[in-house]
């Protein structure tokens, strides 16, 4: 609560911006669940130091001129994401153990595996959200964990299961921080084939985090906010699970189009899903084992 007043007192008074705001609660959210559990003190601890120095650099997040001096990636250049050996485990419960595997670009990769086996928890550590308790994650031979919350940003968009919005209009939520134009968006959006997706809905104030907007509509929202940053790195965790039989389509489509020049993570169990992705699929079990399987 005290990061919404703090953080949206900042982002009106023009101090900070949305997408701060966003990574911020990111963060704040890991960094609770690891001081509610600091019994099994080692391994938290360390989870807690890495959530912390990510809360640190995101509040100097407004000293953007000595951050743009330390940019280590190529934006719109990412090849390839190499896992290894990595683990993890939430207060000794192990949810990954000992994945390793190269993702190149060009990939869309399908994780399957029932509610709760660890789906969500994968693309956290993929994303630089957890640390893992073993392991390294390379993205263009860069360690993931000595890249800042900013570069990141740049080049990896995600989808959430949990969709956050801001009491402010629908343009904003998708633009957040970056320098976006209603046309834009409204081009994105018609390349994609959304319906309903128009100026009078752009220009409409989500009330009360979404209250005010269908299921449907807070995705279309997420997907825009995520694709409009052209990322390389594309992840979409049940990204599509209210959109109507149309969009659906539409979208996994879209996605078709744009799959030579993106790594892209797919959760969801839809078959139009399920006949794009390519060559790998993670499939969690309930020994907690990540397997990979190579889609023929
Ligand atoms: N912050 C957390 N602290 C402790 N345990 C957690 C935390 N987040 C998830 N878990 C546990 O880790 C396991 C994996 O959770 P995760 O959210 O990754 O599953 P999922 O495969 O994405 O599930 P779903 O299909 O329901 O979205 C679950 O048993 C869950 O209870
Ligand atoms: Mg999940």
């Amino acid at each position: 609560m005290v990061i919404w007043i703090y953080g949206g007192f900042k982002v009106i008074n023009g101090l900070m911006t949305a997408g701060t705001l966003i990574a911020l609660w990111g963060y704040y959210q890991q960094l609770m669940i690891h001081i509610e559990s600091l019994k099994s003190f080692n391994s938290e601890y360390q989870r807690f130091k890495v959530n912390m120095n990510r809360l640190n650099e995101i509040v100097d997040f407004e000293k953007i001129d000595e951050l743009q001096q330390d940019i280590k990636l190529n934006q719109i250049n990412v090849e390839n994401i190499v896992v290894s050996n990595v683990s993890f485990s939430y207060n000794g419960k192990c949810i990954i153990s000992d994945f390793s595997e190269v993702f190149q670009k060009g990939d869309i990769v399908g994780i399957y595996g029932e509610n709760g086996s660890g789906k969500s928890t994968l693309i956290n550590i993929f994303s630089g959200f957890c640390k893992p308790d073993e392991g390294i994650i390379k993205i263009n031979n860069i360690d993931i964990s000595e890249l800042k919350v900013h570069e990141l940003k740049d080049i990896l968009s995600i989808v959430p299961q949990d969709i956050q919005l801001f009491s402010t209009t629908v343009l904003d939520n998708i633009c957040l921080d970056s320098k976006i134009s209603i046309d834009e968006v409204l081009s994105l959006s018609n390349k994609i084939g959304f319906k309903g997706i128009n100026e009078q809905f752009l220009n409409r104030v989500v009330l009360n985090k979404g209250a005010n907007l269908s299921g449907g509509q807070k995705q279309k929202i997420a997907i825009l906010r995520a694709l409009i940053r052209n990322p390389s790195i594309l992840i979409l965790d049940e990204a599509t699970s209210s959109l109507d039989f149309d969009s659906k389509e539409k979208f996994y489509a879209y996605i078709n189009t744009i799959r030579d020049s993106i790594i892209c993570f797919i959760i969801s169990h839809e078959k139009e899903s399920i006949s794009l992705t390519k060559k790998i699929e993670l499939k969690l079990n309930k020994e907690r084992l990540c397997k990979v399987k190579m889609k023929k």
